[in-house]
């Protein structure tokens, strides 16, 4: 959470900063700022409450000049949301800037013990940071390097930070530190950056150095020098990384969330190029990960929000096709109440993003263990995937909004592939997935339905039930959050059986619930207990597979494998929280209080 850029060596710095920021702004969107070096023009700072847009509005006509800067948006987790708590924070002498994404867990203690005569401006943890550089730059008469680093050594074992600092004596120079958020260090001819997203950059350079935990990072217009944990000067050479800036782009859509939608098809087709070859033999997966999962009594599917629920709908190709027990658990739970394990474990972690502070709370618990592990991750280098024994990759392209949808089915692809190619199974499943992306596409063609759908069931409604068994409630809990996340409908995503054992006493007139019922072996049990609601005054929409259709049904889906319907099943779901969203007039892609990349526990 929390986005960074800088730059330095940029003729006129702060355009290229603002539009950072908004490549950023899925990191958190409470407030925004920017510090730009002016030189003999003195020091600019502006922070704003709200989006980069707000920022930006507030940065014309100041006629800020500079070629290096820094700048943040927020996600607030220290202190409200205010102008004072926006970032950059600066020192009680205005010499130091610093930008921080993660937290300090000590930041009171080191308030107490150090900071006692000085004003804070502020209620963040990185104030204090920043007041802590400006003390011992002063008192211990430490140059900036060695100030950082000592505030860095007094940070206890729990806090994270990716931190960028200027001193505005040095003007072109940035100072870099991280410790488990993510920081990469872009390196140009004419420009060297630091940002939190390479997306952020793309404009200024493809060529990029990651920082790794502990380490600091010198860097001004001509050179970066990355110093060790003990502050050894080391070596590290730039990987390219081969993303065309334009992807990052809305391009004609009016959000990011509809792009991605559409995009599925072209993922499914993707992974099916990069999984099979052509005589349907599964490829790209080494041997080391097939043998460690068959040696395997028991797999462990970790995640958080969406990615658990893709999650939810793989525990069925593993166990069906590989006849091992899998389990899936939410990352924070099982970060703390690890459940007993099976003699022989193995650990599959799924994420969009690959930074998810809670699922990496668990895979470092599973490394301290000693037990193998595989990240399934679109945002390949990530933390998650660097850190697991093994790494397969989504690739999905960048998933922007919120919202997550094409990394729900591309996670499903995948874990089909990896059970099949564990598992050996007898289902050509190259071809079964290709009719499923056709399929896809069908239903997407016709967003229309979805839109009037929307309009009819969930205008002015304040709650909502999507219901299923089997996949199908893999997939209600999936829809339902897609659902409340970016319309603020209060959903629940329930097993329909369960429902008369307590929550059906919800149902009122009008309460609209939507049935999914795409599995053969409970299509008839679903549909008594869409029939127990409707007859308690619920609203109720059908959603059903082709052969098990009726009349009266209000979408009805193409048929594909039952075991594959999930890649179907959730496109409505996703198109009708979508339209259902922008019906209310909300921000599709920004849901409040949200952040794309949930780097906090
Ligand atoms: O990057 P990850 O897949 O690890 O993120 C996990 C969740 O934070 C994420 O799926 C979240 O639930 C989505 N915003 C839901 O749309």
């Amino acid at each position: 959470m929390c986005g960074i850029v800088g730059a330095t060596g940029v003729n006129q710095v702060l355009p290229s900063l603002l539009k950072g920021l908004e490549k950023l702004e899925y990191r958190g969107y409470d407030s925004a700022g920017v510090y730009v070096n002016g030189g003999k023009d003195g020091d600019f700072l502006v922070r704003e409450k709200g989006r980069v847009s707000r920022l930006k509005a507030a940065t014309e006509n100041k006629h800020i000049t500079g070629t290096a800067g820094i700048a943040h948006t927020r996600w607030a987790t220290h202190g409200g949301v205010s102008v004072e708590n926006a970032h950059p924070h600066m020192s009680e002498d205005g010499r130091f800037y610093l930008v921080h994404n993660g937290v300090i867990e000590n930041f009171d203690e080191l308030r107490d013990n150090y900071l006692q005569g000085v004003k804070l401006q502020s209620e963040t943890d990185t104030e204090i940071a920043v007041q802590l550089i400006d003390k011992f730059s002063k008192e211990d008469n430490l140059s900036t390097f060695d100030a950082l680093r000592k505030m860095i050594s007094l940070l206890d074992d729990n806090s994270a930070y990716g931190f960028l600092l200027m001193d505005n004596e040095t003007p072109d120079l940035m100072y870099a530190a991280k410790k488990k958020s993510p920081l990469l260090i872009g390196v140009s001819d004419q420009a060297n950056v630091v940002t939190s997203d390479a997306a952020a950059m793309l404009d200024i350079t493809q060529d990029f150095i990651e920082l790794m935990d502990g380490e600091v990072a010198i860097i001004d217009k001509e050179k970066v020098t990355l110093f060790d944990v003990q502050g050894k000067q080391i070596e590290r050479e730039s990987f390219h990384l081969d993303i065309d800036a334009s992807e990052t782009d809305k391009g004609v859509y009016p959000y990011y969330m509809l792009k991605e939608i559409d995009e599925q098809v072209i993922v499914a087709h993707t992974l099916s190029q990069h999984y099979f070859d052509d005589d349907a033999n599964v490829q790209n997966i080494d041997d080391e990960i097939i043998d460690a999962i068959k040696a395997s009594d028991r797999l462990y599917i970790v995640a958080a929000g969406t990615s658990y629920h893709a999650g939810l709908v793989g525990k069925r190709y593993f166990e069906k096709w590989t006849g091992i027990p899998t389990e899936v658990h939410i990352s924070s739970e099982f970060a703390y109440d690890q459940p007993l394990l099976s003699q022989r474990p193995f650990f599959i972690f799924l994420s969009q993003s690959g930074e998810t502070a809670d699922s990496r709370e668990v895979l470092d618990n599973v490394v301290k263990q000693g037990y193998p592990s595989l990240t399934i991750a679109n945002v390949m280098n990530s933390t998650l995937t660097r850190e697991a024994t093994f790494a397969l990759p989504l690739l999905a392209g960048p998933e922007i909004a919120v919202a997550s949808t094409k990394a729900y089915t591309a996670q499903i692809i995948v874990e089909a592939i990896l059970a099949h190619a564990v598992g050996n199974s007898e289902v050509d499943l190259k071809n079964e997935l290709a009719k499923a992306a056709v399929e896809m596409q069908v239903i997407i063609d016709q967003k229309d339905k979805f839109k009037i759908i929307a309009e009819q069931a969930l205008k002015n409604q304040s709650s909502a039930f999507y219901i299923g068994r089997g996949l199908d409630a893999a997939v209600a809990v999936e829809a339902a959050l897609k659902l409340k996340e970016i319309s603020y409908i209060q959903t629940e995503g329930f097993a329909a059986g369960e429902l008369k054992h307590g929550t059906i006493s919800l149902i009122e007139e009008g309460t609209p619930v939507l049935g999914l019922v795409t599995q053969s072996k409970t299509a008839g049990l679903v549909r008594g207990e869409i029939a127990q609601v409707s007859a308690r005054g619920a609203n109720t929409v059908i959603i059903a597979s082709k052969s098990l259709a009726k009349a009266n049904d209000a979408y009805v889906l193409p048929d594909v494998d039952e075991l594959l319907m999930p890649l179907l099943t959730v496109i409505p779901a996703q198109l009708i929280a979508y339209y259902a969203t922008l019906d209310r007039g909300l921000d599709v892609d920004r849901p409040r209080n949200l952040a794309k990349s949930v780097t906090v526990q």
